[in-house]
């Protein structure tokens, strides 16, 4: 075989996405682009904010010597200055540029991370529903994934959680503003997961860390505020990046945060150097990270994705959907009328609109929708939306 059977069996669990993609393309050289409404993807429509071509303008006027060389593989300590002193005003927390590790996105970070406290064999924690590519992460650096299911409104079920806690867990990996649901994990969950890992850190004598992926946090409806993990737990990490809340997902640029209290905090930043290097990522690019540092408390047009959920949620609601009104991010992830999520994602490929189904994101019955698209694109794609369900009923 020309690739390893690893490989080709993660070909074979990543292909929803994929398989969503792929139609897409056949659907719109078909019935052209405009009469193709796809929802599959989380890949904003929005471009970066005003500010960052202002920085990137005043850059490029104003190159600075030796800026496209190699530097430390934390990244520059302006930038995690920079990135530092956003988080103290944030958390009120004391962050040191020591606690910042610039990465190749949040994935980047992830991996870096995961890779730094991942023994063979042992296993991390995640959150179904769950961003799909945590699982090749995981098992990528030789670790076994352990999904725990959410409750019915995807809040952390904290006694479920504990049901798979043994003394081989390494870590917890949580998701908020998740994806695919857009729900905003609530304090008390996090404070009850908290609790019950630091009891658990007791009873086995060592570490369990607990990583927020959180790319979504800026984007919240409402008014939501995110709570800190940082607040909750010592041995917290925070892993983000720009992809989402600057727009900047092509620039792979994001970082992690280990709290300041977190243990042993020197090797940590150290493993996490050593494998940037060790997964051939080197650092962070170096023309972004002298932008993000200037753009830390700037956000995209979050107005844009409230008015899209607003929309989607009261004309689905309105149609007979059950949806779980989402928080932040730009995803919905409503039930599967008749509850064949693979079934009903089909009918919607019928109606020419393309979403994905839940067991892409280990949670069957529902199915995903991004709403980080144009408008023209959500309201054409009503009408399907509402013929699939009467179809169903
Ligand atoms: C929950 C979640 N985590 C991580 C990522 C990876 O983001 P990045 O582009 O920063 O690597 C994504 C991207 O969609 C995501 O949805």
């Amino acid at each position: 075989m020309a690739i390893s059977r690893r490989v080709a069996g993660y070909l074979t669990r990543a292909s929803w996405i994929r398989a969503m993609f792929e139609s897409g393309i056949k659907l719109k050289e078909q019935y052209g682009e405009e009469n193709v409404y796809d929802l599959s993807l989380g890949n904003p429509h929005l471009e970066p904010p005003p500010q960052f071509q202002e920085a990137l303008l005043e850059l490029a006027r104003n190159p600075i010597p030796g800026m496209h060389r190699y530097m430390v593989n934390a990244g520059y300590p302006e930038t995690r200055e920079a990135v530092a002193r956003h988080l103290e005003r944030e958390t009120t927390l004391p962050f040191t540029r020591r606690q910042i590790v610039m990465t190749v996105g949040a994935g980047g970070g992830l991996n870096v991370f995961i890779k730094t406290v991942m023994e063979a064999g042992a296993r991390i924690i995640i959150l179904a529903p769950y961003f799909p590519e945590y699982e090749f992460y995981i098992s990528g650096h030789h670790g076994i994934v352990e999904v725990v299911q959410t409750d019915d409104a995807f809040q952390i079920d904290v006694a479920a959680v504990e049901r798979v806690m043994g003394p081989d867990v390494e870590a917890v990996i949580i998701n908020s503003p998740n994806n695919p649901t857009g729900v905003v994990y609530n304090g008390e969950g996090l404070r009850d997961l908290a609790a019950m890992l630091r009891s658990k850190e007791v009873e086995y004598g060592n570490q369990i860390y607990l990583i927020s992926d959180e790319p979504y946090r800026r984007i919240t409806y409402d008014g939501v505020k995110v709570p800190w993990i940082f607040h909750h737990y010592r041995n917290s990490v925070v892993i983000t990046s720009h992809s989402k809340d600057l727009n900047l997902a092509g620039e792979r640029i994001g970082y992690v945060a280990l709290h300041p209290g977190i243990q042993p905090i020197k090797e940590l930043f150290r493993g996490m150097v050593f494998n940037q290097r060790a997964l051939g990522m080197v650092s962070a690019p170096a023309l972004m990270q002298r932008l993000v540092a200037k753009l830390q408390d700037v956000t995209v047009d979050v107005a844009d994705y409230q008015r899209k959920r607003d929309l989607l949620y009261e004309a689905l609601t309105k149609m007979g959907y059950e949806v779980v009104r989402p928080q932040g991010a730009f995803y919905m992830f409503p039930k599967a009328p008749g509850g064949d999520d693979v079934e009903f994602v089909r009918m919607l490929k019928d109606e020419r609109i393309l979403c994905v189904p839940g067991v892409g994101f280990g949670r069957e019955g529902h199915f995903r929708i991004s709403f980080a698209v144009e408008d023209a694109v959500v309201e054409g794609a009503l009408v399907g939306f509402e013929r699939a369900i009467r179809e169903i009923q």
